[in-house]
C-alpha cells in the first residue's frame, strides 16, 4: 500500500509518499519526500513567528501535496491512506495539516492516521535503516524536545527521560543567536565551531542528582532503577547562562542578571572576534554532545539496549553524529542515526510512524483535532 504523509508542525510544509516493501526486516521505502521550508521567512525575526508559520503553511500545502505524488509517479487512487501530525507542535501550523489530511481521506474514502511528531522522528530510523534490534534506547533530540525511550518491542516508546528546561535544539538557537549566528542557530554552531577550540572554555554540564528530586513522577519507574533514572534528565538552562556570562565578560559588560538579559537580546556575541565566536560556540557544543551522550549510552548500558538510535532536528549535528558512533565502537553497542534529510522535519517520517500505528491500533476516526501539546509515554 502507498501512504501520502503530511507534516505541518512548525515551519516546514511536508507531504511524502511512502510504501510499504513487504520485507519485515526493512517495512517501508520513500517514494517522495518533500520539503517547503519557511526558514527565509522567519529569519528576518530571529525566530519562527507561529501567525505567519500558519499563514505559509495554507499558501504551501496543495502546492507540496501535488509535487509529492508526481515525484512518486502515482495519482491519488494509488494512495490507501492518509497519515498527518496530530501533535505536538504550533497549533495553528497543526491545524493546516490535520484538515488538509482529514478532507483528503474524506473525499477519497480512504483511512486517515493521526501521528505524534515525535514517533514520527523515532520511525525515521527504522525507515532509513530496518527495524532496529531491540530493545533500543532512543534519543529524539530537536528544537521543542529531548527525550529518551526505551522501545522493547516495535511501535511501543516508553519515555525514560526528559529534558527539565530547555530543548537542546533551542539551546543551540538561542546561543547561536547570542553569538551574532543568526537563526536557524544548530547549523550555523555546527559550522562556525569546526575551527574552534572545544577546550577554550569549560561550560558546566548539569547533572541532576536529589536536589532537583521536584519531578512528580517518574515515567522511567519500573523500567529504571529510582538513582538512575534521576540522573538520565536534561537540563540546558544553566550552560545557555553560562555561555551568556562568557559573552557578557568578553564584551566588556558586567555578568549580573539584568545586563545578561540584554546581552540575550542584543546579538552581543556580534562584536566578539570570529576566533572567539568559534571557541565558545565548539566549547558549547562539546558541552552539549557530552550532556546528550553521557546519559544516553548510560540507559542503554542499565537496559541492557541491543541498539541506540538517535533522531530529531540536532541529530544532523557533525559532532553528535561522529561522537555517537565513536562511543558506539568502544561500548560495542550499534548507533542508528538517520540521514541529515530525515534528521530535520518531514513528512517521510510521518509516513513510517503512520504505517506503524495503522498496522498496529488502526486508523483513526475523523473527530481527532490537532493538539498543541501531545504526550508520547
Ligand atoms: O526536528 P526539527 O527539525 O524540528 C523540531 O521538531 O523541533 O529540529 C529543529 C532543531 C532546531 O533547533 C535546529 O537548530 C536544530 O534542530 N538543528 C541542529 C542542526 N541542524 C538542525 N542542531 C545542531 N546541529 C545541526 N547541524
Ligand atoms: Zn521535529
Amino acid at each position: 500500500m502507498n501512504l501520502l504523509a503530511i507534516e505541518t508542525s512548525c515551519d516546514e510544509t511536508a507531504a511524502a509518499v511512502v510504501a510499504e516493501t513487504g520485507d519485515a526486516g526493512r517495512p517501508w521505502r520513500i517514494r517522495s519526500n518533500i520539503v517547503a521550508s519557511q526558514v527565509a521567512i522567519h529569519r528576518e525575526w530571529g525566530g519562527v513567528v507561529p501567525e505567519l508559520a500558519s499563514r505559509q503553511h495554507v499558501r504551501d500545502i496543495c502546492g507540496v501535496y501535488e509535487e509529492a505524488l508526481a515525484q512518486a509517479g502515482i495519482a491519488i487512487d494509488a494512495i490507501g491512506a492518509v497519515a498527518v501530525t496530530q501533535g505536538p507542535g504550533l497549533v495553528g501550523s497543526l491545524l493546516v495539516g490535520v484538515a488538509f489530511g482529514k478532507a483528503l481521506a474524506w473525499s477519497r474514502g480512504i483511512p486517515v492516521v493521526p501521528v505524534h511528531h515525535l514517533a514520527g522522528h523515532i520511525e525515521s530510523l527504522t525507515l532509513a535503516h530496518g527495524e532496529l534490534p531491540l530493545p533500543a534506547a532512543v534519543l529524539v533530540v530537536s528544537g521543542g524536545h529531548t527525550s529518551l525511550y526505551f522501545i522493547d518491542r516495535p511501535g511501543h516508546y516508553q519515555l525514560i527521560g526528559r529534558t527539565r528546561d530547555d530543548a537542546a535544539g533551542e539551546a543551540y538557537d538561542k546561543v547561536a543567536k547570542l553569538l551574532g549566528l543568526g537563526y536557524p542557530g544548530g547549523p550555523a554552531i555546527d559550522r562556525v565551531a569546526r575551527a574552534g577550540n572545544d577546550r577554550a572554555f569549560d561550560f558546566p554540564a548539569t547533572r541532576l542528582t536529589h536536589a532537583d528530586r521536584n519531578r512528580p513522577t517518574s515515567t522511567a519507574d519500573g523500567i529504571l532503577p529510582a538513582g538512575i533514572a534521576r540522573r538520565i534528565d536534561f537540563s540546558f538552562s544553566g550552560l545557555k547562562t553560562a555561555v551568556l556570562r562568557v559573552v557578557r565578560e568578553r564584551t566588556g559588560g558586567q555578568p549580573d542578571a539584568r545586563a545578561i538579559k540584554a546581552a540575550a537580546s542584543d546579538d552581543a556575541g556580534a562584536r566578539l572576534p570570529a576566533s572567539e565566536v568559534a571557541d565558545i560556540a565548539a566549547s558549547f557544543q562539546r558541552a552539549v554532545v557530552d550532556a546528550l551522550l553521557d546519559r544516553t549510552f548510560e540507559a542503554a548500558r542499565w537496559l541492557d539496549a541491543r541498539s541506540i538510535g538517535i533522531a530529531g532536528g540536532v541529530s544532523a549535528n557533525t559532532r553528535l553524529r561522529a561522537e555517537a558512533e565513536a562511543r558506539g565502537a568502544r561500548h560495542g553497542i550499534p548507533v542508528f542515526i538517520p540521514p541529515i534529510a530525515l534528521s530535520t522535519d518531514n513528512a517521510a517520517m510521518i509516513g513510517a510512524a503512520g504505517f506503524r500505528r495503522l498496522r498496529s491500533v488502526g486508523a483513526g476516526k475523523f473527530d481527532f483535532n490537532a493538539e498543541a501539546s501531545l504526550v508520547l509515554e
